[in-house]
C-alpha cells in the first residue's frame, strides 16, 4: 500500500511507542533510498546515515537518549552530517549541513511511514553519549535520530497553527 502525498504527510507522526516486530530489509532499504534521493545544498551531499541495531544493546544505547521506547524499534537511524563537506554561502559564511540532514530526515521518515512504520525526530539526544556509542570520528556531527519500527501506539489530534498565523503574503 502507498499513500497519496497529503495523506502521507497527514499520516505521519512521532510515535513513541514500538513493537519489536522486526523491519523487513526491502523496507530498510527503500527507506536508505529515499534518503540518499534528497537535495543537499549544491549537491554536496555531506550527510552520513548509521543504521544500529537495538537488540541486546538497549542498556548501552538507551544512554544516548534516556526514553524507554528510543530503544523499542529494532532499528535506530542516526542522521550525521560531516561541516567540511557542506556548501557554505559566501556571503556571510552560513553552512547548509543542518538543512541539508533535515531533507535527509525527512526523506526518510515519510519513506517509513509510506511503509507503514514509525519514527520520531529526536534531537534532545545526549551529543557526547552518541559520539561515544557510534564511534564518531570529530568532524562528524550526529544531527537527529529516529527509532524505525512498527508502532504501537496511534496519533494524536495535529495541533498546528492556522495559516493565518503562519503565512504572510507580499510582505512581513
Ligand atoms: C527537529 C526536531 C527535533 C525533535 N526532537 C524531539 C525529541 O528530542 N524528542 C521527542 O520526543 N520528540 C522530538 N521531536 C518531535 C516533535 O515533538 C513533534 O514532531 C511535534 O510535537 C509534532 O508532533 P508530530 O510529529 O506527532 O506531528 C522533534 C521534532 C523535530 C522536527
Amino acid at each position: 500500500m502507498t499513500l497519496e502525498y497529503s495523506d502521507l504527510i497527514a499520516a505521519r507522526y512521532s510515535v513513541r511507542a514500538y513493537r519489536p516486530d522486526p523491519v523487513e530489509d526491502e523496507k530498510l532499504q527503500c527507506i536508505l533510498q529515499a534518503a540518499r534521493l534528497a537535495p543537499t545544498a549544491a549537491n554536496r551531499q555531506p550527510i552520513q546515515l548509521v543504521v544500529l541495531h537495538t537488540a541486546g544493546r538497549e542498556a548501552e544505547i538507551g544512554r544516548i537518549y534516556r526514553r524507554p521506547w528510543f530503544v523499542q524499534a529494532p532499528l535506530l537511524i542516526a542522521v550525521c552530517a560531516i561541516s567540511s563537506q557542506a556548501w557554505v554561502r559566501e556571503s556571510d559564511r552560513f553552512n547548509a549541513r543542518l538543512i541539508d540532514a533535515a531533507i535527509v530526515a525527512d526523506h526518510l521518515i515519510l519513506a517509513a511511514t509510506n511503509l507503514g512504520l514509525g519514527t520520531c525526530w529526536i534531537a534532545a539526544f545526549d551529543v557526547e553519549a552518541a559520539r561515544n556509542m557510534l564511534g564518531l570520528p570529530a568532524e562528524v556531527e550526529p544531527v537527529i535520530f529516529t527509532p524505525l519500527g512498527y508502532p504501537a501506539d496511534s496519533p494524536g489530534p495535529k495541533i498546528r497553527k492556522p495559516l493565518d498565523e503562519l503565512v504572510r503574503y507580499d510582505h512581513w
